[in-house]
């Protein structure tokens, strides 16, 4: 999406670590930005922290706390931008949580908690904003906060790779069905960032309180902070602003994922049953299935990004 000055963002879990660090880069940009989060302690900071950058900021900062699983809470926060700021035209859904561990220790509490925040929380979104979106008809963007876990799932990390791979999936296929319609999708899927996400457990729910991973929890707090190799908020709030601005399908950060991200494309690419002979009338009656022309054209979008850096 182009043109950000005087348009109106909508950063779900927008008051601590990525989503803060995404609504700086768009108030940077112009934009009128509402950040929204289920922590009030978030929110003060956060506001706090932004009106630092400048008085000329602070008509353009609406914090509102909302609990992305709550689904009549959303539409009520939605009414509220527009009331404050007219259209809404790009949705980060960024609010997150997590917990890893073994998948054998996982309860149905672990499993509904990530996954209710994490692909609930989007969906919620989702059925909350697009048909506003399509509605004002001035074009829009929806970036998903998901994570290089989606693209390299590795071991110990089930419940919240399965959830990020689900809304990076939502946005692969939502880019060819809304593009001619005025409206990007983007999966942002970055590396380790400098958040408080550690902290998550703090607003799970009383209901699903019961975890497997309370020892996995206490040895991993106590194995030490390693949070100076994590790029800062600030430095992927640009990178997602950038890649809103080059309508980037993958908005991707850490080059450390280049060998991880090649041999899951490598492998699932060899796993093609090649020595069978293709059904040319299957192929021919579904040809959309086989292929999604929008993850075609990223290659050229990206290589072009890439040339135009070297
Ligand atoms: N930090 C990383 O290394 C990293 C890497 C890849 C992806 N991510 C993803 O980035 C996103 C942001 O995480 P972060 O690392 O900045 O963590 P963070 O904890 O600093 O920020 C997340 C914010 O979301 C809010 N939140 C949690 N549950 C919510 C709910 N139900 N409704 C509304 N707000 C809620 C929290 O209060 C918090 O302010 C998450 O989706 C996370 O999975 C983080």
């Amino acid at each position: 999406m182009q043109n950000l000055p005087g348009k109106t963002a909508f950063v779900t879990g927008g008051a601590s670590g990525i989503g803060l660090g995404i609504a700086k880069a768009l108030l940077g940009a112009g934009m009128n930005v509402t950040i929204a989060d289920i922590r009030q302690d978030h929110l003060d900071e956060a506001v706090a922290e932004l009106n630092e950058a400048g008085p000329q900021y602070t008509d353009h900062i609406l914090a509102l706390k909302l609990d992305v699983t709550d689904r009549a809470a959303f539409a009520k926060a939605a009414d509220e931008v527009e009331a404050r700021f007219g259209n809404i035209h790009l949705l980060c859904n960024n609010a997150g949580v997590a917990v890893v561990g073994p998948t054998d220790l996982a309860t149905f509490g672990d499993w509904d908690w990530v996954m209710g925040v994490n692909v609930g929380g989007t969906i919620n979104g989702i059925v909350t904003l697009l048909p506003r979106i399509l509605k004002h008809g001035e074009g829009g963007h929806i970036v998903n906060t998901a994570s290089m876990s989606a693209l390299v799932p590795v071991g110990g990390t089930t419940i919240y790779s399965a959830g990020k791979a689900a809304v990076t999936s939502m946005m692969e296929c939502m880019r060819p069905e809304l593009e001619s319609r005025g409206i990007i999708c983007s999966a942002f899927c970055p590396g380790a960032v400098q958040s408080n996400i550690a902290d998550a457990g703090a607003t799970r729910p009383a209901d699903l309180s019961e975890s497997g991973y309370a020892e996995a929890d206490k040895a991993r707090q106590n194995g030490g902070s390693f949070s100076h190799l994590y790029q800062t908020k600030e430095e992927v709030g640009q990178r997602v602003l950038q890649g809103i601005l080059n309508d980037e399908l993958y908005i991707l950060t850490h080059s450390e994922f280049l060998d991880g991200v090649r041999e899951r494309g490598e492998a699932t690419t060899a796993a093609v049953q090649t020595h069978l002979p293709e059904n040319a009338d299957y192929k021919a009656t579904f040809e959309r299935l086989f292929r999604n022309p929008a993850i075609t054209d990223e290659i050229a979008r990206q290589n072009a990004l890439k040339a135009a850096r070297a």
